[in-house]
């Protein structure tokens, strides 16, 4: 019976689909990452690895693995926690989960751009501290997000959805980078494509949904700040060093731009103190993805993967980079 290790708690309809299929299933339940130690032990002794975004897997780790290990499924979307190179290198497969999360992180985007715009917290806390006493027409104003332009840098899934979202709820202006034009999506939004630097220039809420690369660590970061308008939002739900998180905050501090929602970290889990003391910034812990829906697809489709490695068949989650 082939083993299977999951490093860490995941919806049990994924779990119940190895074990009908004949896998046999450990966890880790310790409610901690495993260390890199860990990691290497059970590399070196299970058939298949169901990882998180947590587990940093990298050349040494796979240096380690068993002859047997056939295959690394990644329960998340991005997976810039694998050394894909390496686990290549060695002819295992890597899987992750695509296209499963778009919905619930467009919907999170939008969660954070309104939440941002109307201040929800300061003015739930105005609630909660009995200082409501008579409505006020001047009160926690706002200016309409109906309207004004969006930039979406990366137009995968996720982005589409957000400009989507974006036209045909709030009759917004799209402005989008990718590396590919996309004309239908231009028809049928009235979406612009713009540079990176012309977006930057141009738009009220710039949100991000690239992956991380290299080439995209800290693509925004003080001069990128300095193109924003004063007034502009930026909306982080894709990968933490994107943005260069010092210079946020100076971009804060000097009103080079005028809020942040965040939901990714440049040093996950730690956050810089000054933006968990800004007002000027939403702060959610990575779960622009964190519906039932998402992670119940993310459960079948990791374990899926290694079912159809080990029928030799094609898994859905091949990663083909
Ligand atoms: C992903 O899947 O890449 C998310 O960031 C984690 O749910």
């Amino acid at each position: 019976m082939p083993k299977v290790y999951i490093c860490d708690p995941i919806p049990e309809n994924g779990i119940m689909l190895l074990k009908q299929n004949g896998f046999s299933v450990d966890i880790n339940a310790s409610g901690k990452d495993l260390t890199h130690e860990g990691l290497k032990k059970v590399f070196g002794d299970y058939d298949a690895v169901i990882t998180l975004l947590t587990n940093n897997v990298d050349e040494e780790i796979i240096k380690s693995s068993s002859k047997k290990l056939k295959v690394v499924s990644n329960f998340t979307v991005g997976f810039d926690n694998l050394d894909i190179k390496a686990i290549k290198a060695r002819g295992i497969i890597a899987c992750n989960t695509p296209g499963v999360a778009s919905e619930s992180v467009a919907e999170h985007t939008f969660a954070l751009i309104l939440a941002l715009n109307k201040k929800l917290p300061d003015q739930d806390k105005f609630v909660r501290d009995g200082k409501y006493r008579r409505w006020d027409p001047t009160l926690f104003l706002s200016h309409q997000i109906w309207g004004q332009t969006i930039g979406v840098i990366g137009l995968g899934r996720i982005g589409t959805f957000v400009s989507q979202v974006a036209s045909q709820g709030f009759r917004m202006k799209i402005l989008y980078f990718d590396p590919k034009k996309a004309e239908d999506f231009e028809l049928l939004t009235g979406a612009k494509y713009l540079s990176v630097e012309e977006i930057l220039k141009e738009a009220d809420i710039v949100s991000l949904h690239i992956p991380l690369t290299e080439n995209t660590k800290h693509l925004i970061g003080k001069k990128e700040f300095k193109m924003m308008k004063n007034t502009a939002i930026l909306i982080n739900t894709s990968r933490g060093p994107i943005v260069d998180e010092e210079a946020l905050v100076w971009a804060l501090d000097e009103g080079e731009i005028a809020g942040a929602g965040m939901d990714v970290y440049e040093h996950e889990p730690e956050i810089n103190k000054a933006l968990l003391q800004s007002n000027k910034v939403i702060l959610t812990p990575h779960t622009a993805s964190g519906t039932f829906e998402t992670r119940e697809q993310m459960s079948r489709i990791a374990a899926q993967n290694i079912i159809d490695v080990f029928a030799g068949k094609e898994p859905l989650g091949l990663i083909k980079v």
